[in-house]
């Protein structure tokens, strides 16, 4: 089965076929996905629809670029929503520098914040890093990320900066980049990092795999990207899909909403 541990099921891209597509992913082996908020407003979203598929489960957090329309009831809410019984993970939060919108210290401000939440309530992070490697780690670190846990989501930086992440016990999610024939450092960083801390992700409606690219992407895309690292990693795909299916159901305790919850 395939575990997808990033998708926006929430954005309007989907609003003509959201349920046909996602009704759809039973019968194509994908059987949990982690649905993401970037926004206060994808998060209440994002509960709407783990309360409607058993199979989906909620990241909840503010995305940098989202991150000036934070202020403290906004936290306050966004507190409460990580309180959910199928809430798996606080994100997709951390720091943009190719938009540097809102202001530095504003994403910075709400990334630590973010991160003490997580620190909080006991749940792994979920990270987006872009154009920012030195500052996300120092961030990381003063945070001491290293006690929470978590994934690099659309890991795109070098080898050494995988080294730095593998350090402090985080996961990677490896997505439709690594299908683009100009991702070499990619290539090379994922080729070395060991596959217990891979995850499979598609970031859809983002970022679509060849030989889609540029298309609106989904889960169903998957395959296109295991496919890659199954011959960087010169293992099948079947076998891609069972150990990133079994980090992520490590990373994000899956097992414990079971035990809580019954059937889902
Ligand atoms: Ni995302």
């Amino acid at each position: 089965m395939i575990f997808e541990s990033h998708a926006h099921y929430d954005d309007e891209a989907f609003d003509e076929d959201r349920e046909e597509l996602l009704g759809s992913f039973a019968e194509n082996g994908i059987d949990t996905v982690i649905n993401i908020g970037a926004s206060l407003e994808s998060c209440r979203k994002t509960i709407a629809l783990m309360e409607k598929y058993p199979f989906i489960y909620g990241a909840m957090g503010v995305h940098p670029s989202e991150t000036g329309e934070l202020d403290e009831n906004g936290f306050q809410w966004l507190r409460e929503c990580c309180g959910h019984k199928k809430v798996a993970a606080v994100g997709e939060i951390g720091l943009d520098y190719y938009w540097k919108e809102p202001e530095i210290p504003v994403q910075k401000k709400w990334f630590e914040r973010q991160m003490g939440l997580a620190k909080e309530t006991g749940l792994p992070v979920i990270i987006h890093s872009r154009e920012a490697a030195k500052d996300t780690l120092d961030m990381m670190k003063s945070t001491h990320a290293e006690e929470i846990g978590g994934v690099i989501h659309c890991f795109s930086y070098t080898k050494e900066i995988a080294r730095e992440y593998l350090n402090m016990g985080f996961h990677f999610g490896i997505g439709g980049v690594i299908t683009f024939a100009n991702a070499k450092k990619l290539k090379e960083a994922a080729a070395y990092i060991p596959m217990d801390r891979i995850l499979l992700e598609t970031d859809s409606p983002y970022l679509s795999p060849e030989p889609f690219r540029g298309k609106r992407n989904s889960s169903l895309n998957l395959p296109y990207i295991a496919e890659k690292i199954a011959v960087l990693k010169g293992i099948d795909r079947e076998e891609v899909y069972a150990v990133t299916h079994e980090n992520a159901q490590r990373l994000f305790r899956l097992g414990r909403f079971a035990e809580t919850k019954g059937t889902d």
